[in-house]
């Protein structure tokens, strides 16, 4: 194998870059050449493509976002766009893709192969912790920490006013941001899509709470939680609940900057040789991830959603830590 391309694409994630610097070295150290493709599937349809070398990826493991951007892309959803990104990799000569993303670009992914037999292996860069195969995606443990940072400031001003808060958390479909930042800042309750959000538990909780005179209440609600977000929770609460002084505080698109933390930065490091080395085996099809410190592998069929579930062990210890 002599030429590789890389791309990353959905939404971005602390860990990326580093996650491209390694493999734009990796593939270096094998003598292969590496093109970075921008703007995902978007840049490859678009003939989005440049010729990277180590120095092009100096100074860039500490940097949040992506170099090589991110787009979501419709066009290739359809089989005429899928023809013209195969187009361009032809016309470019790449042998083999790294695709760093989430279940989305894995899906997109999963397609492309089994149409055009183009080899692709994955990097989880999400922040979302929502695949299969790998203890931690790129950029969860820096967006977890980001929200203790946030939700820390917001104890000190709600303790101020005896204030109870309900913050927002990113997760559309999954909890697993919520549930460890939850534990983390000491959440008096975690509100996730996986477990079903009954609002007189909640109401007990709280009720609870007031009685012991607790200064402040923190609810952590990730943005699916099956009652709706914080707002539309925050106001389910109102209705009952009238003697206590509510806010609301969506953290949103915060959660997904920042310069990685350590973890990241490790995962990242080892994913990127992981997969060059995969591609090098003549692997494809599957996913690197990071189980009980090993790098491992596991098909996108299986990595990608409703595969992972939510670990009941850290839900029982959120509820019994926050009496
Ligand atoms: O997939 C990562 C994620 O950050 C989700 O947690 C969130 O729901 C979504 O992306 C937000 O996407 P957008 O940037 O398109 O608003």
């Amino acid at each position: 194998m002599k030429r590789i391309a890389v791309f990353t694409s959905g939404g971005d994630s602390p860990g990326m870059n580093a996650a491209i610097r390694a493999v734009v070295r990796s593939a270096a150290y094998y003598n292969m050449d590496c093109f970075g493709i921008l703007r995902g599937y978007e840049g490859m349809i678009n003939d989005e493509f440049r010729i990277m070398n180590p120095s092009d990826v100096s100074n860039i493991i500490q940097r949040g976002g992506t170099i090589l951007k991110s787009a979501r892309s419709k066009a290739f959803m359809t089989k005429e766009g899928r023809q013209k990104a195969y187009d361009n990799i032809k016309l470019h000569g790449v042998e083999a893709i790294v695709a760093i993303g989430g279940d989305g670009t894995f899906t997109g992914a999963k397609i492309f192969e089994s149409e055009f037999g183009i080899p692709i292996v994955g990097i989880p860069g999400t922040i979302d912790n929502d695949l299969f195969g790998t203890d931690y995606t790129l950029g969860y443990d820096t967006a977890v920490n980001t929200v203790i940072e946030a939700v820390d400031k917001i104890r000190d001003t709600a303790d101020s006013h005896d204030r109870l808060f309900f913050v927002e958390v990113m997760g559309r479909d999954a909890g697993f941001i919520a549930l460890r930042s939850g534990i983390g800042v000491g959440a008096e309750a975690i509100l996730i899509p996986e477990t079903t959000t009954y609002i007189d538990k909640l109401i007990d909780i709280l009720q609870r709470g007031w009685e012991r005179k607790k200064s402040s209440s923190i609810i952590i609600v990730a943005e699916g939680d099956d009652m709706g977000g914080a707002t539309e929770v925050a106001a389910k609460v109102k209705e009952k609940f009238t003697h206590y002084d509510i806010r609301v505080s969506i953290l949103g698109h915060m959660q997904r900057g920042g310069s990685p933390s350590a973890l990241d930065r490790m995962l990242a490091s080892r994913m990127g040789l992981g997969a060059v080395e995969a591609l090098r085996d003549n692997k494809s099809g599957i996913m690197i991830g990071v189980v009980n410190g090993k790098v491992t592998h596991t098909s996108f069929d299986k990595a990608i959603k409703h595969n992972v579930d939510v670990n009941p062990e850290l839900l029982r210890l959120a509820e019994i830590l926050s009496q």
